[in-house]
């Protein structure tokens, strides 16, 4: 076994299919540059056949970036096939990503179709990829559940027709990792030609064996794998970057390397977390706020005396500063810039200005002021240009009395105010806002999350509304979780 793995990052392409975690084009470069510091190989920076959105982001990003390899996703269509290569046309390397579902159950009941006329388009489509481009990676959708003789005979032919990589994907998340493993060697084993191509893994997460199978893939002959930060992506997600990367930089044993600098994970972590409004989980390996925290004493005696007892990895390896200096209100721009740019984000001078200020007022109201804290003002900026804003917002509860609320609003330029009663504050107030925007809108999920602790902590809210047979998600970010609340239902309704 030698050698190299690719890193091929989908965290703009299956991460963003997530609902509610959609980048405009500004934010998509961002994260593209982000990725390319990092150092992976192949960028997916769309679909672009999904929308016009989509399209666009590819060309930019393929503006954007230089080193990575940027890739487009189409179906095994002609018409995908001809968008995606027109949305990479400026790319200074570039990839088609085609495929086909190959499992019974996509060839039956999502193409009504056989065996042999999907394999016939497989082959036909990566055909049609190559008159574009050199690198066509093929994808055999729902490979996880395919049977394997079957898919030995649609890679073989999709590599004869001149697919460079092919990738396997469990697409359900439904495969152990022995089974995927055994499935990447069987296709070592039984394709011809398989020495032409690079094999990928792309793996999710419904059974939480996302991890387990990409490394059972690439301990069977696979050298790409295909990632995303965070491991988000569709339900339970895709595998983590930092996982992989973290595995194989941790296991000096497994004779396999990345080009990831590790120590740009963390910021890139936080970085896609802050723009997508997609929180980590606290316990998630590796980048997770208690991935490195040892709380047990017999755990903290061991770490003082020497870190190699309780910790496989150094959090400075990854890009943790276990010397972070919290901000206060006495700290200057510089050292908010630096917080900032550790978390991945920079700004320009006007952009920072504007963030010190907001730094200045939260920290007026909060003793120390935290890295999520400072993610939340740099990225507050998004509601600016919205249609509907709350100018003000007064809402009164306590015990024993009823919660009441008024608020103002401004509906392109023009004021509405009103107030109204309700079960608690943040009820009184979305009634009076309700008052005043007259829209059929059902709250299905609303969860508000402290920043970091204390209770002068800024809090995070995430809504989902449904409005007339569609979902909408909002997100609100203050130190008071009443304006939280409704900064994300008014955001839902902006996005109606
Ligand atoms: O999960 C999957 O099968 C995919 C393919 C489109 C590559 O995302
Ligand atoms: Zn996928």
């Amino acid at each position: 076994m030698n050698g190299q793995v690719y890193i091929f990052d989908t965290t703009l392409r299956d991460g963003e299919q997530v609902p509610g975690c959609q980048l405009n084009t500004v934010e998509k470069i961002q994260v593209a540059k982000a990725l390319e510091q990092l150092g992976v190989d192949i960028i997916e920076a769309g679909f672009p056949i999904s929308s016009p959105g989509d399209f666009n982001s590819v060309v930019e990003i393929s503006k954007a970036v230089t080193w990575p390899v940027i890739c487009a996703l189409s179906r095994a269509v002609e018409k995908d096939i001809d968008l995606a290569a027109d949305a990479l046309k400026y790319a200074k390397r570039k990839r088609i990503h085609t495929g086909i579902g190959t499992s019974d159950e996509h060839i039956r009941y999502k193409f009504n179709s056989n065996r042999e006329e999907i394999l016939e388009r497989a082959v036909r489509a990566v055909k049609y990829a190559k008159k574009y481009v050199e690198d066509v990676e093929f994808y055999a959708e729902d490979a996880g559940r395919t049977d394997n003789e079957y898919l030995a005979r649609v890679v073989e032919a999709a590599i004869k027709a001149g697919a460079t990589v092919v990738n396997i994907p469990d697409t359900t998340g439904y495969c152990l990792p022995e089974e995927y493993g055994a499935k990447i060697k069987y296709l070592v084993d039984h394709v011809d030609g398989i020495e032409k191509a690079v094999i990928s893994t792309h793996c999710h997460n419904d059974l939480g064996m996302a991890t387990a199978n990409t490394m059972a893939g690439l301990l069977n002959g696979a050298r790409q794998c295909e990632v995303t930060i965070n491991g988000i992506g569709e339900r339970a997600g895709n595998t983590a970057l930092e996982e992989i990367a973290m595995i194989l930089k941790a296991h000096k044993g497994i004779p396999l390397e990345t080009n990831i600098n590790t120590k740009r994970i963390y910021p890139t972590s936080r970085m896609v977390s802050s723009l997508m409004n997609m929180p980590v989980q606290p316990n998630k390996a590796i980048v997770g706020k208690n991935a490195f925290a040892h709380s047990s004493g017999i755990h903290q005696d061991g770490v003082l005396k020497n870190a190699g007892t309780y910790e496989i990895i150094d959090p400075n390896d990854v890009g943790i500063d276990t010397n972070a200096i919290v901000l206060t209100a006495r700290s200057g721009r510089a050292a908010l810039k630096y917080r900032l740019e550790v978390n991945g984000v920079k700004l320009d001078d006007p952009k920072l200005d504007e963030v010190y200020k907001a730094f200045l007022k939260l920290a007026d109201s909060k003793k120390e002021i935290h890295d999520d804290d400072i993610l939340m003002l740099a990225g507050a900026d998004r509601a600016h240009g919205r249609r509907i804003k709350v100018d003000w917002l007064q809402a009164t509860s306590g015990i024993g009395m009823k919660p009441v609320a008024s608020i103002g609003l401004d509906i392109a330029g023009e004021k509405f105010e009103a107030a109204a009663t309700g079960n608690g504050p943040v009820d009184a107030s979305i009634n009076a806002l309700r008052q005043i925007v007259h829209r059929p809108m059902t709250i299905n999920e609303f969860t508000i999350q402290g920043i970091t602790k204390g209770s002068d902590d800024s809090c995070k809210v995430h809504m989902q509304v449904e409005s007339e047979g569609r979902i909408y998600y909002g997100f609100g970010a203050s130190t008071d979780i009443v304006s939280a609340s409704v900064e994300a239902y008014v955001d839902c309704i902006n996005k109606i």
